[in-house]
């Protein structure tokens, strides 16, 4: 059998990851994905007579894939996650639009009988998503979360109690968990207000919509690489690669008035925090934002780019998107122009950087960072 078969009660499709290679084997759906198939498929629910489904969180699109028939909606924080979905939908010669496709910082437009949620990695992500849902079930709505029991936290189960009403959980099978809600009307439903939070040394402030990396202060990674910033008084334009709430291109609009800014996130909610950060300071920059996976759907090249890259220790996925960061930057940046990198040190990017720039070099470092600049991109 081949490895990208999935196989579930509502036929098989082949399915693979956005970024499918031999030596990152990652499977484009996980046994929450089973559990929740099966569930439905248990109760009943018949794709051909349509019931109005939600899918929440669909990483690869391997719940929309095996529901396509009841034509489901996906809404989701991720752009890769939506390049993933076409994908697979052409992969199963299946029409691009029999998954319509909400991105994250838009509400779904429908009352739906069937919403099923991958739990989301960050609790503010789960709350923004329950809280707006409210306004789009019923009372005889099928809610049912599903993830794996080793990132299930009970504060996510409680956030469901709180959020949508009273919550079951069933027992773990192949180390997945579902999580039944049903829903309250009754319940106070208050949306969780943004966070807002200053640069330090700057009059300028920040937004942070729910699942925007560093969610209560600035990180301290993304402040050292402020504090370094070298001047970028010859550079026309600026771009900030994976911008999160906008720190670092807002920091540097702000001492570089002349320069048009670039800001780039995966994140649908990341690039309207950046949107939001930008208006709130009344930075006259023209700026442009743009959701994608690393600059894959940017065009044009840039003078200076900004990056601190997504890392989490000891994750394979995490280093790979930085590489891909860094190649995409060679790509983009014009031949006199400088890539900054902020990075723990002990991630030691130096040799990738030397890959992709014939000049690379350490700016600055303390005990937990380094400042990299790279420049002259090669076509490597
Ligand atoms: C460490 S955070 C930095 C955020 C912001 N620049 C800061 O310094 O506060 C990394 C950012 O990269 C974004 N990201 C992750 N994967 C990405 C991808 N494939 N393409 C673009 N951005 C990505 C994340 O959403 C996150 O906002």
């Amino acid at each position: 059998m081949s490895d990208d078969l999935f196989q579930t009660a509502f036929g098989e499709f082949h399915l693979q990851p956005l970024h499918h290679h031999p030596r990152s084997p990652l499977q484009a759906w996980n046994a929450a994905d089973d559990l929740l198939l099966q569930e439905l498929a248990n109760r009943g629910y018949a794709t051909d007579t349509h019931p109005r489904t939600l899918l929440v969180n669909d990483g690869a699109g391997a719940l929309g894939i095996a529901l396509h028939n009841a034509q489901p909606q996906s809404w989701n924080d991720s752009f890769s996650a939506h390049l993933a979905l076409q994908k697979n939908l052409q992969r199963n010669a299946l029409p691009e639009d029999c998954v319509h496709f909400i991105p994250a910082h838009q509400s779904p437009d429908a009352i739906y009988d069937c919403v099923l949620i991958q739990l989301p990695k960050t609790l503010s992500l789960l709350e923004h998503q329950l809280t707006q849902l409210r306004n789009h079930v019923h009372e005889n709505t099928l809610i049912i979360g599903g993830g794996m029991v080793k990132h299930m936290a009970k504060s996510m189960i409680e956030l469901f109690e709180k959020i949508i009403g009273p919550t079951h959980t069933s027992l773990a099978e192949k180390k997945a968990r579902l999580v039944f809600a049903q829903f309250n009307p009754a319940l106070p439903a208050t949306a969780p207000a943004p966070v807002h939070y200053a640069i330090p040394g700057s009059p300028l402030q920040l937004v942070n919509l729910a699942n925007v990396f560093s969610r209560q202060q600035l990180d301290i990674g993304t402040r050292f690489l402020l504090e370094q910033l070298p001047d970028l008084k010859g550079a026309r334009s600026i771009l900030d690669l994976g911008c999160g709430n906008g720190a670092l291109g807002i920091y540097a609009g702000w001492k570089n008035p002349q320069a048009t800014l670039h800001f780039t996130d995966d994140s649908f909610l990341a690039v309207q925090s950046a949107r939001e950060s930008l208006a709130l300071n009344r930075l006259e920059n023209p700026a442009h934002f743009h959701c994608g996976d690393g600059l894959e759907q940017f065009d044009g090249k840039v003078d200076a780019i900004l990056c601190n890259p997504p890392f989490h220790e000891g994750n394979k996925v995490h280093t790979e998107i930085a590489a891909r960061m860094f190649r995409d930057a060679a790509r983009h940046l014009n031949p006199e122009g400088t890539f900054y990198v902020v990075a723990n040190r002990h991630l030691d990017y130096l040799p990738q950087l030397r890959t992709r720039f014939h000049h690379c070099q350490l700016i600055a470092s303390n005990a937990k960072f380094v400042i990299l600049g790279a420049s002259k991109p090669g076509s490597g």
